[in-house]
């Protein structure tokens, strides 16, 4: 591996090869998410706990501070929107000139298998890889769903990104689902599981992050189970000591209750 690709992947994953990455790309098709208002102020405390940000140029530029950011994973796909006809229908916003100009360590794209513009994401991911490695710059694809999310089960995740990682992919997001292992292990890539829409109980959250990481994950990027949760610091500490302290869901829920007690 070239030193650029293997010095860009050493920033956004541990020694160990692990990472939490803290996603605030919403705003590209679904405008100002819920506590995503003013991305600056949400991500601001949360930045000590996480490993990279997943994010637009456009947020980036106007909310994210250059001096003491963390690695950025820029998001690249768009042109969509959730009131448009169809969120598969994406296409490349982002060049890699601007890419390196923001100093990105790794572009993360969608593509959407099995929708109506599957063959158009797939190939967004492809032409991508292409320009990107010349570059030493790794691609994370997202195994997207779209409004779809009953799709995301291990036999749809498994195939969608076992396609992404066979297009070059270094790294895939995709959803924590029953039996992760089977996606886990039909993946040639690391794989990091997003979180999807709030789950019902805080605890959930540390329990299906702690099942996807013992059955093969490597962390997360995980953004409204985060930032949306009444104690965001608290939840993003207790899903890092299941990723880098290797805690258990019981050792991960004490130190959530512990610090989302109010002082
Ligand atoms: C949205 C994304 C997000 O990065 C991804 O879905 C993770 O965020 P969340 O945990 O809120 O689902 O790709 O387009």
């Amino acid at each position: 591996m070239d030193w650029g690709m293997e010095n860009r992947l050493a920033q956004l994953f541990s020694p160990e090869g692990r990472t939490q990455f803290l996603p605030i790309d919403h705003g590209y098709f679904q405008g100002p998410t819920r506590c995503l208002e003013r991305p600056g102020e949400t991500v601001a405390p949360l930045m000590d706990y996480c490993d990279a940000l997943f994010v637009t140029r456009g947020a980036l530029r106007s909310c994210i501070p250059p001096r003491n950011s963390k690695p950025i994973v820029l998001r690249v796909s768009g042109g969509v929107s959730v009131i448009g006809d169809d969120l598969s229908n994406e296409e490349i916003t982002t060049s890699l000139e601007e890419a390196i100009r923001l100093n990105a360590s790794a572009l993360g794209v969608s593509v959407f298998v099995g929708a109506k513009y599957e063959h158009r994401s797939l190939m967004n991911l492809a032409n991508l890889v292409d320009e990107a490695e010349r570059y030493g710059i790794p691609v994370m694809a997202v195994t997207a769903v779209g409004k779809e999310l009953e799709k995301r089960d291990a036999r749809y995740l498994a195939l969608a990104s076992r396609i992404a990682a066979e297009l070059g992919a270094r790294v895939v997001k995709t959803y924590w689902c029953e039996n992760f292992e089977k996606v886990a292990n039909g993946c040639p890539v690391p794989v990091i599981m997003a979180g999807g829409p709030r789950t019902e109980t805080d605890k959930e959250v540390l329990e299906f992050v702690h099942d996807g990481m013992q059955k093969g994950a490597v962390g997360v990027n995980l953004g409204r189970n985060i930032w949306q949760n009444k104690a965001p610091v608290a939840m993003a500490r207790a899903i890092r000591s299941i990723i880098h302290d290797r805690a258990d869901v019981a050792e991960a829920w004490d130190m959530y209750q512990e610090l989302s007690q109010p002082a």
